[in-house]
């Protein structure tokens, strides 16, 4: 007989999980996008020891109905998506029906959840194939809870990285969080750490309320002193012919001295509303930025970038983070352009011709009297969470 044979499928799953939780991080993106697809207002998200012990995501969204708990963490099992020609539209922040089957195997997985007019909502646990292997009746209000505990427990070598590296990937969690803060004004956003010793801290706290704008969430995301340093940010970038156009919409840093950042820490994206990482988005801005700072900072950045869906592939990597541009070129350099033109006011106020030290002298004035002018802002109430954000700033 042959050597080639076919894997039995419960090591295939537990080999595919792992692509699809890849760290916390992930975990907690899928755990979020579930919440947000089932129209949560509300959503909280609890982490003990920084994630290492456990993650707990809640939200006040549709709930799940007894007839969908047998199928809830099975492979492949979706509401979102019937067929693969719907990929190209899909809508939802989910679809391959992966997340939670891939959580199984690689954690230790409870849902509690109440459907709307159901008398009573259930605790439900699952096994590592993702099977239904025990539920009772819980009482709690309409909307789903998923907490994951003992994430990687049963892969020594991930564990010992999630372990070893428990601060950082927890501070990348809290990006990403922001990030759906961002996207999603409407929505009341709670993200709280307890760790081992010690009283629980609130990281994100954004109010929600229908009808919410981004700026009204910035300060409570970014701090007050920092959300002050911005301006909106608008442009339409033409793509090739038939191709459509892109729409960019949010905020960017002022050139202003003091009002940039020593590293790209603070970029946010999201195209058709589904946070993304863009790094040559990054790039680009960063190029632009540094040639109207004085001290060579970046720029802060939060922006929408709305794209006919045919020019954008969101399946490319499990995690749905990284997405493929079809005419990127056009793209970026239609973006480098119209960021140019927005910062160019502030830089035709700098003189040109002043030396380096001279050009250092004067943006180390104005960096002193922006963070005065911010501290005063602040200090009158602007309602800033400055110091909460717990990513070392
Ligand atoms: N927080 C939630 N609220 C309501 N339903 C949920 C929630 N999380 C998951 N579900 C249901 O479980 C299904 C499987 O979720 P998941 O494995 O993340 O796959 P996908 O999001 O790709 O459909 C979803 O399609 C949805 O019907
Ligand atoms: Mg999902």
């Amino acid at each position: 007989g042959g050597v080639v044979r076919a894997l039995d499928s419960s090591t295939t799953h537990r080999v595919c999980a792992g692509q699809v939780v890849l760290d916390l991080c992930s975990a907690v993106k899928e755990l979020v996008d579930n919440a947000l697809d089932a129209g949560a207002t509300a959503l909280e998200v609890r982490f003990r020891e920084h994630g290492v012990a456990s993650l707990e995501v809640s939200d006040n969204g549709s709930g799940v109905r007894p007839g969908d708990f047998g199928a809830l963490c099975r492979r492949s099992c979706t509401s979102k998506l019937r067929a693969f020609a719907e990929l190209r539209q899909v809508g939802t922040l989910g679809f391959r029906g992966e997340a939670l089957s891939s959580l199984c195997a690689v954690a230790d997985v409870v849902v509690t959840t109440c459907a709307e007019g159901e008398a009573v909502g259930a605790r439900l646990e699952f096994d590592a194939e993702g099977e239904l292997c025990a539920s009772a009746a819980a009482a709690r209000p309409r909307g789903t809870t998923v907490a994951v505990s003992n994430l990687f427990a049963k892969t020594p070598v991930r564990r010992k990285e999630l372990e070893r590296h428990a601060r950082r990937d927890f501070a990348r969690a809290v990006h990403v969080l922001q990030g759906y803060a961002l996207v999603a004004p409407n929505v009341r956003v709670a993200v709280s750490n307890q760790p081992a010793k010690g009283a629980r801290t609130t990281v994100v706290h954004t109010p929600g309320g229908a009808g919410k704008q981004l700026a009204q969430v910035m300060p409570a995301v970014l701090g007050a002193k920092a959300a002050g340093c911005l301006q909106r940010f608008q442009t339409q970038v033409e793509l090739a012919e038939g191709a459509g156009a892109v729409n960019v919409d949010g905020y960017v840093s002022r050139a202003a001295p003091g009002c940039g950042r020593g590293s790209a820490d603070r970029h946010f994206f999201s195209i058709n509303r589904r946070p993304v990482e863009l790094p040559k988005l990054t790039k680009a801005l960063n190029e632009v930025y540094r040639t109207h700072s004085a001290t060579g900072q970046v720029a802060m950045a939060v922006l929408d970038i709305k794209m006919p869906p045919e020019v954008v592939d969101v399946n490319v990597t499990p995690d749905k983070r990284t997405v493929l541009l079809h005419c990127e070129k056009t793209f970026f350099a239609g973006i480098k352009e119209a960021f140019a033109q927005a910062l160019e006011p502030a830089r035709s106020t700098y003189e040109l011709n002043m030396t380096q030290p001279e050009r250092r002298a004067v943006s180390r004035k104005a960096v002193a009297d922006n963070q005065a002018e911010a501290e005063a802002a602040g200090e009158a109430g602007a309602g800033g969470k400055e110091g909460q954000d717990g990513t070392g700033q």
